[in-house]
């Protein structure tokens, strides 16, 4: 069933499960600073990353479908999770249904389209949610691009939970930072590139830098995916022109709004106003 939506230009939608998209809209505003933003948080919901498919994606078209309610004609998924999982399945079937001239990008392709650059050993190593590393997205993706590379991934699944929490910074977060990083090292002694395949876990990068050998470059999404989003804009003059700009950044969350501002804060470093949504 056709949506009635708006057609008048509005701000791009930024979406991720909890913080994590944070890191990601950070570097965009830094590398488009002049476009309006809409961050949306499901905070109430998050983790996706130990959830089936069936219900990131009904989450994630949940989402995408309220960001477009609110006058998104563009909107990123500032979450591999939701980018390996649901991303596809609303390309293809969602978006013709809805308006198909709105546009739903991920961070799996631009972090994919990095990497052959970046590696000398051809060894990379994925750090990521378990629904992202089950999905397979990155070896796929990388493997379009650059059927050499040998990638090897794991699971941290308590990661997204430490930033969550508010643990990032914890010292008891050591044990877990350090397990997952020695687990994918034991994999393949040759990495010399790890990507870090879930947005929230750049907020984990004082520690995660401790643990990581010094020869070893770690790759966080954030300027890749903002690259890519300022090229895609530049190379669709059609969807640029459907994308205001005056500098604004809204915030809104499935949480409790003081729970959000407290934890975003730290992120961000500034103040911001957050108002509490429904996605269901
Ligand atoms: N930040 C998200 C990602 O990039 C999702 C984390 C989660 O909700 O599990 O995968």
């Amino acid at each position: 069933m056709k949506q009635h939506l708006s057609h008048t230009p509005g701000p791009i939608g930024v979406f991720d499960s909890g913080y994590g998209g944070l890191t990601i809209l950070n570097k965009i505003k830094e590398v488009l600073p002049e476009y309006d933003y809409i961050y949306l948080g499901d905070n109430a919901r998050t983790p996706y990353g130990s959830r089936s498919f069936e219900i990131v994606y009904e989450f994630t078209l949940q989402a995408v479908n309220k960001l477009f309610e609110m006058g998104c004609h563009l909107v990123i998924l500032a979450c591999n999770t939701a980018s390996a999982k649901a991303l596809r399945s609303i390309q293809i079937n969602d978006l013709p249904n809805i308006d198909a001239t709105r546009r739903v990008l991920g961070v799996i392709r631009p972090t994919a389209e990095c990497i052959g650059s970046i590696t000398q050993s051809q060894h990379i190593g994925i750090l990521a949610t378990a629904g992202t590393i089950k999905s397979e997205s990155y070896p796929l993706e990388i493997h379009k691009l650059f059927p050499d590379i040998h990638v090897n991934g794991v699971a941290c699944p308590m990661w997204v939970p430490l930033v969550e929490n508010n643990e990032a910074r914890d010292e008891g977060s050591d044990y877990f930072i350090r397990k997952y990083i020695d687990q994918l090292l034991q994999k393949d002694s040759q990495i010399d590139t790890i990507i870090l395949g879930c947005t929230h876990y750049p907020i984990l990068l004082p520690k995660i830098s401790k643990y990581v050998p010094e020869q070893i470059r770690v790759i966080a999404q954030g300027e890749y995916v903002a690259k890519s989003l300022k090229d895609y804009l530049r190379r669709h003059p059609e969807m640029d022109a459907k994308c205001t700009r005056n500098s604004n950044c809204l915030f809104y969350t499935t949480e409790a709004e003081d729970k959000f501002i407290e934890s975003a804060t730290t992120f961000l470093n500034c103040p911001i106003e957050v108002q509490r949504i429904s996605l269901e």
